[in-house]
């Protein structure tokens, strides 16, 4: 059945017909559908625009339906535009004529920009709440593996850090992103339904009830804007971007640590796969994938951004092409943040590989330049004095506290004994790190 036809000579090419139908996509809200066109209803139904007696044969049928979608005894499939095609048709197979009043005061435009918000709005709850369980998965590992390890700027070995440390910089990039997603979905929390094609209705209709039976805040203010407002979807693709980026660091630096260069950790077999050739291979796939599927969703964003930049107002079929992107960057977060949760809470972190990569990095240069400052020289010279003992070290191979007193004092005398305890690798987490608001 077509919504539409009454003012065609001719029916539509086969071609045009498959080109036009986002069925194959849009299925996907199925539930926002119907359970927006229930509150649709009921409103219909309270504002006397249906008779009780309609509203309740509708409102049985589309029960019906979305039962049997969910038993998978009603396949959302067949010839049809789109989701709210077929279930419109449905409902006329079901309960006969009086479905045709279901659209009363309503356009599809309005109608999918309904979907597609409660949508966004319930799949934006779900990625929080699956961050969050990836961040207690950080808590955990932090927490059970706090000892030293390098920290690194320029990818070379820079100053001494925990491994705590630096997996709760992820945790806090996790919760700014957590914060950008409940803001994204707070600001997109009004109901579009009532906005009609683009002008509102002539029938005397009531948005606060729809609103409000939809859990949403408000009703939109402005009836064009709701039926052309793709802005959240965008927002939410941009927050999501901006984790995958943050996932995809993390990723890379899982792939660095696993490899025998750096050894820092092991990445269980459950996350890992072999080689076809090279029997010897364990490879880092969970996290090359969840770094290459970072710009799936870039491009998702992408693809939005250049398809709604040229629109007027208010709908235009362009905008069907809001949703394949949407629902692919939905998935692709979401299957990210599991496999990254899976990977991290089997992750094994080597703590005789990350000690001794501390002890051969001079890591404690800054700490020693500090100690001859806090002796009274200026920290511009002391800085020039660790730099020639590091060069000193190195033609030694030794690390600055294997040097003896004597040896120190050839590039300062203002060095004591009491600076062993000072550029201890230990000791200087705890004077920084350890000073940091406790998490
Ligand atoms: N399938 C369409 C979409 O996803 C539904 C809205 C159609 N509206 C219209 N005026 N043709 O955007």
């Amino acid at each position: 059945m077509k919504l539409w036809g009454g003012r065609f000579k001719k029916s539509e090419s086969k071609l045009m017909e498959d080109f036009n139908s986002s069925l194959s996509f849009d299925r996907a809200l199925y539930r926002e559908d119907i359970t927006g066109s229930m509150a649709h209803v009921k409103m219909l139904a309270k504002c006397n625009i249906l008779s009780s007696e309609e509203r309740d044969s509708i409102l049985n049928g589309l029960q019906s339906i979305l039962s049997d979608i969910e038993t998978g005894k009603l396949k959302i499939e067949g010839d049809y535009e789109d989701i709210h095609s077929f279930v419109e048709s449905n409902l006329l197979d079901r309960i006969g004529q009086v479905a045709k009043k279901l659209h009363t005061s309503r356009s599809r435009n309005d109608q999918v920009a309904l979907d597609f918000r409660l949508y966004a709005k319930n799949k934006a709850k779900e990625v929080i709440e699956n961050i969050e369980e990836l961040q207690n998965t950080m808590k955990k590992l932090g927490a059970e593996n706090n000892f030293i390890m390098p920290g690194y700027t320029h990818l070379q070995r820079a100053q001494v850090v925990t491994f705590k440390h630096h997996i709760m910089a992820y945790y806090n990039m996790l919760e700014r992103d957590k914060r950008r997603i409940r803001n994204a979905r707070e600001i997109l929390d009004e109901s579009p339904l009532g906005c009609c094609a683009l002008a509102g209705t002539t029938y005397d209709i009531d948005r606060n009830f729809t609103a409000e039976e939809l859990g949403f805040k408000k009703p939109v203010s402005n009836f064009l804007d709701g039926v052309s407002d793709r802005d959240y979807a965008l927002e939410l693709l941009s927050d999501f971007s901006i984790m995958m980026m943050h996932f995809s660091r993390l990723s890379e630096e899982l792939i660095l640590w696993s490899s025998k260069e750096f050894g820092f950790v092991t990445i269980d077999d459950e996350f890992s796969t072999g080689s076809s050739i090279m029997p010897q291979k364990k490879n880092p796939d969970a996290a090359e994938l969840i770094r290459g599927k970072t710009g799936r969703v870039y491009g998702d964003l992408m693809s939005l951004l250049t398809t709604m930049k040229g629109i007027p107002l208010a709908y235009n079929k362009d905008m069907q092409e809001d949703k394949e992107q949407f629902f692919d960057s939905v998935k692709t977060v979401l299957s990210c943040t599991k496999i990254m949760n899976g990977m991290l809470s089997t992750l094994k972190v080597n703590q005789d590989k990350t000690l001794k990569a501390v002890k051969t990095g001079f890591l404690n240069a800054t700490e020693a330049a500090d100690y001859l400052v806090n002796k009274g020289m200026a920290f511009r010279d002391a800085h020039k004095v660790i730099g020639e003992i590091v060069l000193y070290c190195e033609e030694k191979e030794k690390s600055i506290e294997e040097l003896s007193i004597p040896e120190l004092q050839k590039f300062s005398n203002l060095f004591e004994e009491d600076v062993y305890d000072f550029i201890d690798y230990n000791n200087s987490i705890n004077r920084g790190i350890k000073k940091e608001l406790k998490q």
